[in-house]
């Protein structure tokens, strides 16, 4: 295999590792795409799952467009983010920002400040979801000066280096995914029983194979509260270890952000967070995101319900 790059008329693919991340240059994304590009961009994904375009210019309208162009947006996360605020034009896009509702820099105990911290702890958007998301596909407006990166870990790579009893261990296992479980890792206890009922835990193979691409990958992330059939202590160890597994080093690609930027990534083949940076700084971004066709694996009423009456420690 090569690393060299693919060009198809205006757009270059330059890979920074042979199957993960790489940078496409010579398209201006505020303009429509011929479908052979869309295509290329899709082939791109399954084989790097992120791609970076630097110096854009979008608005909120035309990142929409654009997003359009690559699937059907969300909308239903969304629905949380007005528990919160929204300064957005349009359902399907996301404050990513730490701006509050007047346009200043969020106070670190404002809402929208805080919703960011779970950001910053290893994640796929939106995996609690019965119809997650296939493509995240993030703006920033501007920039920090210290910090502030994405990172994203290769949830292939991570499946390819386990070992053989290991596979064998978790390759039938399921797991049960909840929104709010990272959120109470972190101790958030500001969640409405509106925000709770919004998302009830949906379940996941531990092992998926990318349709795009054929590879297996290893599903796991902050939001696994359980593994079916396992105790919660071994299961939620297990999830531990593999999520340790899967952030190692070298499975991880980090970007410094600067103004222009635009990355889209795709949510069933990596995990990514934010990092730490000086919450006094404007860091303005804008996310809107594709919905998957594949859906979560049905789900019995109990473990529906048992959340709401028993909450997990
Ligand atoms: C996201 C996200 C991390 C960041 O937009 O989904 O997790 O660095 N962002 O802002
Ligand atoms: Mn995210």
């Amino acid at each position: 295999m090569t690393t060299s790059s693919v060009r198809n008329s205006t757009l270059t693919i330059t890979p920074v590792t042979d199957s993960f991340v790489a940078e496409a240059r010579g398209l201006d994304l505020r303009e429509a795409q011929e479908p052979a590009i869309l295509r290329e961009i899709a082939n791109a994904m399954d084989r790097y799952a992120v791609l970076v375009f630097r110096g854009q210019q979008l608005s909120q309208a035309e990142q929409l467009a654009f997003a359009r162009q690559m699937g059907p947006p969300d909308t239903k996360l969304n629905a949380i983010m007005k528990f919160i605020q929204n300064r957005m034009d349009s359902p399907e896009i996301s404050d990513i920002s730490n701006v509050d509702e007047s346009g200043e820099v969020a106070d670190k105990n404002h809402r929208q400040a805080m919703m960011n911290i779970g950001n910053r702890i290893w994640h796929t958007d939106s995996s609690f979801m019965e119809t997650p998301w296939r493509y995240s596909m993030l703006y920033a407006v501007t920039a920090v000066s210290w910090g502030g990166q994405t990172q994203w870990a290769d949830l292939r790579a991570a499946y390819d280096a386990l070992d053989d009893r290991m596979r064998e261990l978790i390759d039938d296992l399921v797991a049960e995914h909840y929104a709010l479980q990272s959120r109470m890792i972190l101790g958030y206890t500001d969640s409405s029983e509106a925000e709770l009922k919004l998302f009830p835990p949906v379940r996941w193979p531990l092992v998926r194979t990318h349709a795009g691409s054929g590879r297996k990958l290893l599903f796991v992330s902050s939001s696994i509260r359980e593994i079916i059939g396992m105790s919660l202590p071994a299961g939620r160890e297990l999830a531990a270890e593999l999520l340790e597994h899967a952030t190692q080093r070298e499975f991880v690609h980090s970007h410094q952000w600067a103004p222009g930027d635009f990355v889209m990534w795709d949510n069933r083949s990596v995990l990514h967070r934010g990092r730490r940076f000086d919450e006094t700084e404007r860091r303005e971004m804008r996310r809107v995101a594709t919905v998957d066709d594949v859906p979560a694996l049905p789900i019995d009423e109990d473990s529906r319900t048992k959340i709401f009456g028993q909450p997990a420690i």
